[in-house]
């Protein structure tokens, strides 16, 4: 069957299920799941009942679609995703929220906690994504384009929003919290990086790296979408003499400075 008609399925499905249509499609990475409780919740389903789409097997990952309001504004939250560490294919790991675009949302806000490579950084500190590195060694886009989703070769110079990024930005101002503004890596995983990849991700630019997020950038931005992203920093990136990386460490940093997140999207959503 073709992407696109599973994705119509899926929408289909969603819609059947709860007659209002999102605008907002926001993705939780891992331990941030904090802005799930501020939804006034109209539906929330479990991925596994969600046809063709796959289960996430992170553990600190909910698994679900959650669909309601936030301050009157609709809204479509994904508490978790599926990576494609976890043996997805690429069409897979961005398949939910596509039809979640072609349902209606026109935003798209992605989440995720990461490794912070500038020096700058300190486990708690929160960064928007302003470009990103693609290090999986594939796109989402990869296979046949179904022109009804977006062009074959879509520009990537403005994949993140800028009208977007000086609303939020002013938000984070608002609500008396510190942004960063930086590039996000995204690395295949699951194991997290050796001290000489966070180098050569140095020099290339990076200033955090994580294991998900540019596929769904770039899904997202293809179908014209607007797209933003927020990385809350968990750890130091791996350094020669550096602390052990764990995903139990991350996820309780993300859990401790998800909080400072939840402020700020929810001041953004307003
Ligand atoms: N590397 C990759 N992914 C991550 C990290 C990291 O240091 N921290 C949280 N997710």
């Amino acid at each position: 069957m073709l992407e696109y008609d599973m994705i119509r399925q899926i929408c289909a499905f969603l819609y059947d299920k709860c007659h209002i249509d999102p605008e907002f499609a926001l993705v939780l990475g891992s331990g941030l799941d904090g802005l799930s409780r501020a939804v006034e919740p109209v539906m929330e389903i479990p991925y596994s009942d969600i046809p063709y789409v796959p289960t996430s097997t992170v553990q600190s990952h909910a698994g679900s679609l959650l669909v309601g309001t936030i301050n009157g504004r609709n809204v479509a939250v994904m508490r978790g995703r599926v990576h494609l560490y976890e043996g997805n294919s690429p069409a897979e790991v961005v398949r939910l929220l596509r039809s979640l675009i072609i349902w209606g949302a026109g935003n798209v806000i992605l989440t995720n906690a990461a490794g912070g490579i500038n020096s700058a950084f300190l486990p708690g500190d929160l960064m928007l994504i302003e470009d990103q590195i693609n290090m999986q060694g594939v796109s989402s886009l990869t296979g046949f384009n179904d022109d009804r989703m977006g062009t074959r070769f879509p520009d990537m110079s403005t994949l993140y929003d800028e009208d977007c990024n000086t609303d939020i930005m002013s938000a984070a101002k608002k609500v008396g919290v510190h942004l960063y503004r930086g590039v996000y890596a995204g690395m295949h995983g699951p194991a997290f990086e050796t001290p000489a990849e966070i180098n050569m991700l140095r020099i290339m630019g990076a200033d955090v790296v994580g294991m998900s997020t540019v596929l769904e950038a770039e899904a997202a931005h293809h179908m014209g979408a607007k797209v933003t992203g927020v990385t809350l920093v968990s750890n130091f990136a791996a350094k020669k003499g550096g602390e052990k990386i764990t995903h139990e460490s991350v996820s309780a940093a993300s859990k401790a400075g998800g909080e400072k997140l939840t402020k700020v999207l929810l001041e953004y959503i307003s």
